[in-house]
Formats: structure tokens, C-alpha cells, sequence
């Protein structure tokens, strides 16, 4: 498919990410944020737009091949903000794609679609088996994404892929990313397999590296070519002597979510002053 590939929030942690690692696999790239990009590279393209303007991301989309949506608001906010930056936003990307001819949508949905999940008694927990269960407004906005995502497959006909990422982080900062870190190879991995997959159609898939301390199924992203290279086993030893032994009992540790379940994440916290 010749066309770049349009990616929102190209200026974000992951979006920088995107933009070392997808050239190297083939993939010419269209950056767009709403702050401008510092360090720009050769070949790219850039725009400065935001997500929540319809005619902005009607003109940016055209002529890509497909979108890689990593743009919004990457953590608990107000109802405003999220609904506003992820929910609203999310539908102008899929819209804009539509309307723009773009085959092809990579959404950057989150554990958090589905954090009140409790971690099943052993065995791996599959996508189909973690149906909604947000634990947080920003969680909500990513069930939408999804929900949206699954809309525009059925009644437009596009292909959209959602990943459900844990940590993506250079390396993991917590004993509970020792299960859900996505490394940064990792992340440019997965969305070259959702890039790449032969018609798609509408599917969620978790997005981890191959972590020994994992519990969530990696056989559907793997369908789609995914193969990740990464433990964080490698770094369990410094974070357990710093942070002591997980105890699966802690929600922390039991539910997909983690610390997102937690009290402290009531938006209220979140209201800005
Ligand atoms: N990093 C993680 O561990 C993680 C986990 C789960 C899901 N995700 C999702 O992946 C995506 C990328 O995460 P990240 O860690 O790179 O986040 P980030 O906060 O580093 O980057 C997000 C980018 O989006 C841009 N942005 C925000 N609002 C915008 C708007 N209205 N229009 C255009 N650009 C806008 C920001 O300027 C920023 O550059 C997010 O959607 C996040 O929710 C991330």
C-alpha cells in the first residue's frame, strides 16, 4: 500500500517510538500533534493539528495509507478533558479516515477498557474474556475507542485493530510491570503486525512484551504477526529487592488495571484546581 502512515500524538513517548522504529520497516511516516515535534528526522512529514478538529484531520489523513491513533490524554483526567481529547477526538480520526479513503485504523486502546478485570486463577486471560470494565474515565474513553473502532469496521467496512497496551515505558518502573510491560521494540512490533496483517477486520489484542510474569494471552496478537522480543524478567531482581516479593492478593497485582483501581484514581484527585 503505498501512502504514509499518519500518526497522531508523533510527538508522545510512543509516538517517538513510531517514528525511529517503523521506517526501518518500510513504512514512510506523517507525523501530527498538537505540539510541534523538536527532533524532526529525514523523510518525515509534519503537522501540528489537533485530533478534535474534523476538517484538520480530513486533510492530514488524505492520501495515508493507514492511521496509527496514539494521540490524547495518556492518564486519568476530568470528564471534560478526557471526553473531549479521547472520545471526541478518536471519532475524528475514524471519521476523517473514512471520509479519506484510509483502509486501515490502529488505535491506542488500554488495560484500563477492561482494569476492574480481576486476574483469573491461573492460566492467561484472553481479550474475548475481558469484556468492558473501565476503572476510570480514561478507561472509558478507551472502551469507546474500541466501540467506535468496532462501528466503522461494521458499517464502513475499514480495518481497525485496537490494542489494549500495559506499560509501555523504556523499562518496567514497578513490580506489576514485571506482567505488563511493553518495551519500546515491542510496541514498534505490534503495530508493524497491525500495519501489516491481511485483513483484520475488527480486532482487539493485548499489547505486552514476553513478559514470564504475564497473564494476559498473547495468541491473538501473535495471529496478526506480532512477535515480541522482550521480558521484563530481566530487571525482576532490582525491582523486587526495592519493592519486595508481588503479592497477588494486592488489586495491584489482581486486577488488570492495578493501581488504577485503587482509590486514589477517583477523578475528583484529578480536578484541576
Ligand atoms: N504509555 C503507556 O504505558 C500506555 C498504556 C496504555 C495506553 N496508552 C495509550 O497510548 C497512546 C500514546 O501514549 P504515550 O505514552 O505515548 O502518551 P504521551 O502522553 O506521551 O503522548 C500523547 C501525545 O498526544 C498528543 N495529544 C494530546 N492531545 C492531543 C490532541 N487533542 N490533538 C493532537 N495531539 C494530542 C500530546 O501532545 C502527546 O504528544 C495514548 O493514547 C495512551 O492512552 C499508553
Amino acid at each position: 500500500m503505498s501512502g504514509p502512515v499518519l500518526v497522531t500524538g508523533a510527538a508522545g513517548r510512543i509516538g517517538t517510538w513510531l517514528r525511529g522504529g517503523l521506517p526501518e520497516r518500510g513504512w514512510a511516516v506523517r507525523c501530527l500533534d498538537v505540539v510541534p515535534v523538536t527532533d524532526v528526522r529525514p523523510g518525515e512529514e509534519h503537522l501540528v493539528a489537533d485530533i478534535t478538529d474534523l476538517a484538520a484531520m480530513v486533510d492530514a489523513t488524505e492520501g495515508a495509507s493507514a492511521v496509527v491513533h496514539m494521540a490524547g490524554i495518556s492518564g486519568e483526567s476530568t470528564w471534560p478533558a478526557i471526553s473531549h481529547a479521547n472520545i471526541e477526538g478518536t471519532y475524528c480520526v475514524l471519521e476523517a479516515a473514512r471520509r479519506s479513503g484510509v483502509p486501515r485504523v490502529v488505535l491506542a486502546s488500554s488495560n484500563h477498557a477492561t482494569g476492574y478485570t480481576p486476574r483469573p486463577d491461573g492460566g492467561l486471560l484472553r481479550e474475548v474474556d475481558a469484556p468492558p470494565r473501565p476503572d476510570t474515565y480514561y478507561g472509558v474513553a478507551k472502551v469507546t475507542m474500541e466501540a467506535l473502532g468496532s462501528l466503522y469496521v461494521d458499517r464502513y467496512g475499514l480495518d481497525v485493530v485496537c490494542l489494549r497496551i500495559g506499560s509501555a515505558f523504556p523499562e518496567p518502573t514497578s513490580t506489576r510491570q514485571l506482567s505488563t510491560w511493553l518495551s519500546p521494540a515491542d510496541t514498534v512490533s505490534l503495530v508493524d503486525a497491525a500495519l501489516k496483517a491481511p485483513s483484520p477486520g475488527f480486532s482487539v489484542v493485548w499489547g505486552v512484551s514476553n513478559n514470564t510474569r504475564r497473564w494476559w494471552d498473547l495468541t491473538a496478537a501473535q495471529a496478526l504477526g506480532y512477535e515480541p522480543a522482550d521480558d521484563a524478567e530481566v530487571y525482576a531482581e532490582a525491582l523486587i529487592e526495592v519493592h519486595g516479593e508481588p503479592d497477588l492478593g494486592d488489586p495491584v497485582h489482581g486486577r488488570v488495571g492495578g493501581e488504577y483501581t485503587l482509590p486514589e484514581f477517583d477523578a475528583e484527585n484529578f480536578e484541576k484546581p
